[in-house]
């Protein structure tokens, strides 16, 4: 544990209310949500403005105390959670959490970090708009989460990345100085973009304290459909014939083999599958049909009419949800994937990118070379195909007696094992989660001197006494 804490500092500065050093509330944010890392800290300190949050770091900074930003705590790679020698401090963002605006004229929304991501798509519906990422953790993840991981989801295809959503940032620098970037500038070009530095520094380099973000409209008519299909090939070619035939408005693409569709029906209460025989393979499609208003469906029924009879896609069969409560069942399929495979126990789980075209074959050879060089094992993947991002899970042997011991033993051979073929076919180890704690020493293995080189001088430059998130992201001297 740190010692000579300014805890009476920090109350000063925050109130009762913004500062927890009693262990039975601290003890649900110590830990990640795969269980993977257990960390300690000696108090937990929930600023409910910026300028709070800013006294705070500076605070911390004079006595050198760590802080680890803290969201959801819903990352994938032990991002938010504190060393476990307990020297840091959580700084969390949960009290930051109100909708500053919601400009419908600019289609913009300015959020603080804290805001919850299902909160934030509620009250753009309510505005008639939409802020268009989603995911499985929509109910707990934050703004400020979202943006420090450069998150993802089930909208990319379409969307992009957090990246492209950001049009403005404010955020605490590590020595407890404001940046004040909210205003949404669509040309700005005075150097280096700190907006951008920020997005996906996993709090590394400053607090994200609240963002202008991008809305679109929303959407007035819309299907959801399930396909069965042979295999990722047969997905790939799907989705590049209903862009041929549909134009732009497909809203998600996701592809799902058997198997964690099988874990979904296995362990999700109240779970159906959609079609009367589980596939190989599975597709999921949003469309947008909005433009099309109520014709939209019957068009859309007549090409995937014409699809079925198409002879190059093996398709097994499909089915348009009849009514929204159906479509949300089809989601909830997709949604609950995570949960449905911590129920099942881990796999050694891999996010990985490799170009579009080449993840189908990645998809297919990488499952079968793992399999024949681990003995025993199954291995799988679901995801974001037409992203090129999927999520390739290995799974110990089925008879293993000690499956966490298998997992230590054999892990960190299979993890290196997998990314190297994901290197070799010029890809990314970590598409959308980041690098967090669990990737970091891969990162420093697999990344080239100049990478290595620009982190280490960014993250020196931006906080040269290294308290902001420890030991996340920037491999170790030993690592690279
Ligand atoms: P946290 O977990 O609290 O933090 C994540 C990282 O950001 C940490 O490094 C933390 O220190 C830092 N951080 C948090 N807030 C701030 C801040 N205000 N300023 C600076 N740094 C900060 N991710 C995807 O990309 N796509 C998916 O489809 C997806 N699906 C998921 C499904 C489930 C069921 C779960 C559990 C997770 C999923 N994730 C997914 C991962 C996760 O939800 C995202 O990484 C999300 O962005 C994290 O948000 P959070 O608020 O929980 O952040
Ligand atoms: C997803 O797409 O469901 C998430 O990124 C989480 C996961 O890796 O399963
Ligand atoms: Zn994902």
């Amino acid at each position: 544990m740190a010692h000579n804490l300014p805890i009476e500092g920090f109350r000063r500065i925050l109130g009762d209310k913004g500062i927890t050093i009693e262990q039975d509330d601290i003890a649900p944010w110590l830990n990640d949500w795969r269980g993977h890392y257990q960390g300690a800290a000696a108090a937990i300190l929930s600023p409910a403005t910026t300028k709070e949050l800013a006294a705070c770091v500076r605070l911390a900074a004079e006595h050198g105390i760590p802080l680890v930003p803290q969201g959801g705590n819903t990352s994938m790679v032990g991002g938010a959670t504190p060393p476990a020698d307990g020297s840091a401090l959580i700084l969390s963002l949960r009290r930051m959490n109100s909708i500053r605006a919601i400009d419908t004229s600019a289609n913009q929304a300015v959020c603080e970090a804290g805001v919850i991501l299902s909160v934030l798509h509620d009250a753009a519906e309510a505005a008639g708009r939409r802020f268009p990422l989603s995911l499985g953790a929509k109910g707990s993840a934050t703004i400020g989460g979202l943006i420090s991981t450069n998150a993802g989801g089930t909208q990319v295809l379409r969307h992009g990345t957090m990246r492209g959503l950001v049009d403005g940032i404010e955020a605490v620098l590590p020595d407890g100085s404001i940046y004040e970037g909210l205003a949404p500038l669509k040309k700005d070009n005075r150097g280096y973009d700190l907006k951008q530095l920020l997005i996906g520094a996993e709090g590394t380099l400053g607090i994200v304290t609240a963002a202008t973000l991008k809305l679109v409209p929303a959407i007035t008519h819309s299907a959801t459909a399930w396909f069965g299909l042979g295999s990722p090939h047969d997905a790939l070619a799907l989705l590049r014939a209903l862009e041929a035939r549909l134009g732009p408005i497909i809203e998600g693409f996701e592809v799902m083999a058997a198997e964690p569709v099988g874990y979904v029906i296995e362990h999700v209460p109240n779970t159906r599958a959609p079609l009367a025989q589980l596939a190989p393979w599975n597709a999921l499609i949003e469309f947008d049909l909005s433009n099309s208003g109520e014709g939209g469906r019957a068009q859309l029924e007549a090409a995937l009419g014409d699809l079925m009879t198409d002879d190059t896609i093996q398709i097994h069969d499909a089915v348009i949800a009849q009514n929204e409560a159906q479509a949300r069942d089809f989601w909830r399929i997709r949604e609950t994937i995570p949960e449905a495979e911590r129920a099942a126990g881990f796999p050694i789980a891999f996010d990985i990118s490799v170009p579009i075209n080449a993840m189908p074959d990645f998809m297919l050879s990488a499952a079968e070379a793992c399999t024949a060089r681990f003995a025993g094992t199954t291995a799988t993947s679901y995801g974001h195909l037409g992203d090129g991002n999927v999520h390739f899970h290995v799974r110990a042997p089925a008879d293993i007696a000690d499956r966490s011991g298998w997992l230590k033993t054999s892990g960190e051979e299979i993890r290196h094992y997998v990314h190297d073929l994901v290197v070799a076919a010029g890809g990314s180890i970590s598409a959308e989660h980041g690098i967090g704690q669990s990737k970091r020493a891969e990162l420093g293995r697999l990344s080239s001197p100049a990478r290595i080189m620009a982190l280490r001088a960014i993250k020196a430059a931006l906080d040269p006494h290294g308290i902001m998130n420890p030991g996340k992201l920037i491999p170790l001297a030993s690592e690279a």
